[in-house]
């Protein structure tokens, strides 16, 4: 990135003073208990049950697991997005040491993209399509009530760090290709200089040439501005290059988590275990397709490990008791009676 974004950006920098050595050190995000329902007719929904998890400054973590198994759900909750029928029940998600979830709407409001932002799945299409990009740029900048003084020159900057020519900021999103359009998100998502950013399979609707150049984009943007990232897919493949920690989701829970070469070289929970071995080529490359058996209902879970029925492993007690995720060897937490 270069030097016009930081000197433009260094007023936004300034508003959040608290951003000192030593925190950069310290955890940018903390969830704590986190628990999303969506209710429906048929009963409750139990899309996040209990999800704990920390992200330190400058970290890159990735959530994985089958459809349905609350990723985007989590995400969507750090955020306070959750649209009805959804309502987050329980939980904290400090940032450093603020409750997002205490804060008002107000508060949360101006906490967007200025300390934590999304770049939504399929982000391409949530852009407007009357609008020119610079004035979808600079709408996201007035809307938080950013202080910049040179707006034209930062959003030259912000589309020049994801690799766009100045000449884009005229353009309207059909003008644009897919990668294009992404590259816009992306800029969008770091326009507020965020502590941490959310991407929500970023590219899952580009093809795997542009994925990759897209996601070495968002990287590289992001440790210039030391934001931590977590990174929701189901590529294996591109998570093993891209992040540093996994998170495994199965049935709203977290049931694994740990640092990406660990958990390739030694899955610990059945489910990831199966997860790993379902990929198809040795080096654990490739899309994750899923494994045997159904998805659990999460109107109903299965009582206990809600993995039980698909487990090879299940003992007595795994349909009756609810295993708790722990830290069974330095920084490896699983959900599981076998440890
Ligand atoms: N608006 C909704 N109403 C009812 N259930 C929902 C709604 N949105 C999501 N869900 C349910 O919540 C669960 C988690 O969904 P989601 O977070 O989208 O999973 P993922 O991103 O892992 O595919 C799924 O069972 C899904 O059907
Ligand atoms: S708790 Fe039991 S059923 Fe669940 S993953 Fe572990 S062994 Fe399998
Ligand atoms: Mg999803």
């Amino acid at each position: 990135m270069d030097k016009t974004l930081n000197k433009t950006q260094s007023k936004t920098l300034e508003r959040t003073p608290d951003r000192t050595a030593d925190q950069k050190q310290g955890k940018t995000l903390r969830v704590e208990e986190l628990y999303v329902h969506y209710q429906t007719p048929a009963g409750a929904v139990r899309a996040v049950e209990g999800v704990t998890f920390s992200l330190e400054k400058g970290e890159r973590l990735g959530l994985v697991g089958e459809s349905g198994s609350g990723k985007s759900t989590t995400v969507m909750a750090l955020l306070r997005m959750i649209k009805p029928p959804g309502r987050i029940v329980g939980g904290r998600v400090l940032l450093d040491d603020t409750d997002l979830l205490a804060l008002t709407d107000d508060e949360m409001r101006a906490a967007r993209f200025a300390r934590i932002a999304l770049i939504p799945q399929g982000a391409m299409n949530s852009l407007n399509p009357v609008m020119r990009i610079k004035h979808q740029l600079m709408d996201t900048i007035h809307y938080h009530n950013a202080q910049i003084g040179d707006l034209q020159g930062h959003v030259r900057a912000l589309l020049k760090s994801v690799g766009l020519e100045p000449s884009v900021a005229e353009a309207y999103p059909h003008e644009l290709s897919g990668g294009m359009k992404q590259r816009v998100c992306i800029a969008m998502g770091i326009s507020l200089m965020p502590d941490v950013i959310l991407a929500d399979e970023p590219t899952s609707a580009l093809d795997v040439v542009v994925q990759r150049q897209i996601m070495e984009t968002l990287g590289n943007v992001q440790e210039e501005i030391g934001a931590s990232l977590i990174l929701v897919g189901h590529d294996m493949g591109l998570m093993a290059q891209f992040v540093h920690r996994i998170g495994v989701m199965y049935a709203g829970r977290l049931v694994e988590v740990g640092p990406v070469d660990d958990i390739f070289e030694e899955p610990l929970h059945p489910y990831t275990q199966m997860l790993i071995s379902s990929l198809p080529s040795l080096e654990g490359k490739g899309v994750f397709k899923g494994i045997p058996g159904i998805t659990p209902s999460l109107l109903k879970p299965p009582p206990g490990c809600a993995f039980h029925p698909r487990c090879p492993k299940k003992m007595s007690q795994c349909d009756s008791v609810v295993p708790t995720l722990q830290e069974v060897r330095p920084g490896r937490w699983v959900s599981c009676h076998l440890y």
